[in-house]
């Protein structure tokens, strides 16, 4: 039988945090689901196409047994969908524990077959959070060890598009 797993996430934007999690997923499970959420209740900076296209370009191309969908509702109703029988989650340090023991919790809660397996993450990729970055790119810091390339431009780009947006509106 065909062991999937599912790695959810927003990944607004995907950084080398998620690709070393989802890279090491593969080795383990036959197929792995990197699957977005389309319910964008964090005000994410990407468009849920621009959050897929830098997931390709890092994620997907090197690996035949990765693969990108997108998923909205919950869960564990997507799992039961792609016959997936476990939930990826990288662990980073004791803050992530009390989140993610809440969600794994919920989701055995609402559906008693899903597993959810975490994978601590490496010391060097350990204090990377989307979130971080996002403020480091914004404030013109150098993101290069933590992100792709294609997500470094992507982010120079956006937060350049977003100070252009910032002064037209100023000024007029
Ligand atoms: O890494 P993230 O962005 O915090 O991922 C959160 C995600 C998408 C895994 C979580 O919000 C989720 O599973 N959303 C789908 C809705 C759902 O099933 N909710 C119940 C479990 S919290």
């Amino acid at each position: 039988m065909t062991k999937i797993a599912v790695y959810p996430g927003s990944f607004d934007p995907v950084t080398y945090g998620h690709v070393h999690i989802i890279q090491r997923a593969a080795k383990i499970f036959d197929k792995v689901i990197m699957a977005v959420t389309d319910d964008n209740y964090k005000n994410t900076i990407f468009s849920l196409e621009e959050r897929l296209n830098l997931i390709k370009a890092c994620c997907t191309q090197k690996n035949k047994n990765i693969e990108i969908d997108v998923f909205n509702g919950l869960l564990v109703d997507y799992m039961e969908k792609t016959g997936a029988v476990a939930i990826i989650r990288g662990l980073r340090a004791v803050s992530d524990f009390e989140y993610e023991m809440q969600m794994a919790s919920i989701n055995k809660h609402l559906n008693r077959r899903v597993e959810t397996v975490f994978l601590m993450s490496d010391a060097e990729y350990s204090f990377i959070s989307s979130t971080m970055i996002k403020n480091v790119a914004r404030l013109g810091g150098d993101i290069s060890h933590f992100v792709p390339e294609e997500v470094a431009i992507a982010l120079k780009e956006k937060y350049k598009e977003k100070y252009i947006n910032k002064v037209k509106s100023n000024r007029y």
